[in-house]
């Protein structure tokens, strides 16, 4: 168990102004509104424009959360991103958005490469450094500019992604909400399934080798179909049975926002009225580990989570890993 008396004090996100259709993709590569709506449920995402990169989005996202909670960047003394399009591969896009938003030197930066399942992580590990005593505010980010990472020529890929960023600012609890628990897990031996093989230490120049492994998005779609719903199930009804709640219990539950019908599914699964979720991928596709603090931040805004209430955030991503996470506001 974590710490008790650390909670989200306010949250925040941030998306691009250009919006690009399905209808508008249709035109780029061979698909459809209609087959992206029916196979995923998104009709259109957010493109970064050059200014937006991950540490810009992210930093906004955080302006945006640090407001919600009533801290200012001289309170934040941990900063952790969740990304897998961080702004280089050296040094961590946290330095940056520390840098951006003016955080002082003593806050801790890093980043967290758990692909979708990054910010409930990054979630984790910064609620462990708080519990410690050692950190009060931290800044939790998920970021990502997806779209420098697909293949554009690839329609079984580019039209899922999109760009974002959602932010929360942990610190000492005020009143009755606690962050409750985290669970995370991961199967490596699916790896391959979702991976960017190229641009890393295996294959640091792709352009080299035209015909080898890219630095763009491949993915086996079906086969993470599938385990997907299967680990966000497990992962929900184990974080339930450990605090003896039943799924009905949860007032709004967060899935990571990848596809529609990976959504259904894990409702059907968990025997949970469709209402209990919150979805926004019809406007954003999937911003991996932007996707679950961005739809926290629309949910709490849009007044569709209360004082009191309980939620539910599961997620599932490259690795693969997985996980839940429970909190009472
Ligand atoms: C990717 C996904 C939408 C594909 O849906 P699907 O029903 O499994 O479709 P398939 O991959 O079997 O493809 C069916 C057909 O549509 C075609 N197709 C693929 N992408 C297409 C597109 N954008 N437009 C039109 N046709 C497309 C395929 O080529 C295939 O044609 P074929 O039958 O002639 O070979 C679905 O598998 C999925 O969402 N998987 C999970 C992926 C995910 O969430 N990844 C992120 C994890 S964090």
């Amino acid at each position: 168990m974590g710490s008790p008396d650390i909670a989200i004090l306010g949250t925040g996100s941030y998306a691009p102004v250009n919006v690009l259709t399905n209808e508008d993709l249709s035109k780029q590569v061979d698909t459809s509104h209609e087959w992206i709506f029916t196979r995923t449920g998104i009709c259109e995402r957010r493109i970064a424009g050059e200014d937006e990169t991950t540490s810009f989005m992210a930093a906004a996202a955080a302006r945006a959360a640090m407001a919600d909670a009533g801290v200012t960047a001289a309170d934040i003394d941990l900063i952790i991103v969740a990304t897998v399009t961080p702004d280089m591969p050296m040094p961590a896009t946290a330095c940056f958005v520390q840098n951006l938003i003016g955080a002082p030197s003593r806050a801790a930066c890093f980043d967290i490469n758990a692909a979708c399942s990054g910010f409930l992580y990054a979630l984790d590990t910064a609620w462990a450094m708080l519990g410690s005593g050692r950190y009060r505010h931290a800044l939790v980010i998920g970021a990502e500019k997806l779209s420098s990472a697909v293949n554009w020529k690839d329609r079984t890929t580019c039209v899922l992604f999109g760009d974002g960023a959602g932010a929360v600012v942990l610190g000492p609890a005020r009143g009755s909400a606690q962050v409750l628990g985290v669970r995370l897990y991961a199967e490596g031996s699916h790896a391959n399934l979702l991976c960017i093989p190229g641009g890393g230490s295996r294959v640091p120049d792709p352009s080299s080798s035209p015909e080898g492994p890219q630095r763009v998005i491949a993915m086996k779609g079906r086969e993470i179909f599938k385990i997907a719903v299967r680990e966000m199930e497990q992962a929900a009804r184990e974080i339930l049975a450990e605090h003896d709640l039943m799924p009905d219990q949860i007032s709004c539950v967060i899935p990571h926002q990848a596809n529609l019908r990976i959504i259904h599914a894990l409702a059907e699964y968990l025997e949970l009225p469709r209402d209990r979720l919150f979805v926004n991928v019809e406007r954003y596709g999937n911003t991996s580990a932007a996707s679950i603090p961005l739809a926290l931040d629309e949910a709490r805004r849009s007044g569709r989570i209360k004082p009191g209430e309980l939620t539910l955030m599961l997620a599932f991503g490259a690795g693969l890993t997985y996980g839940s996470a429970l909190v009472r506001w």
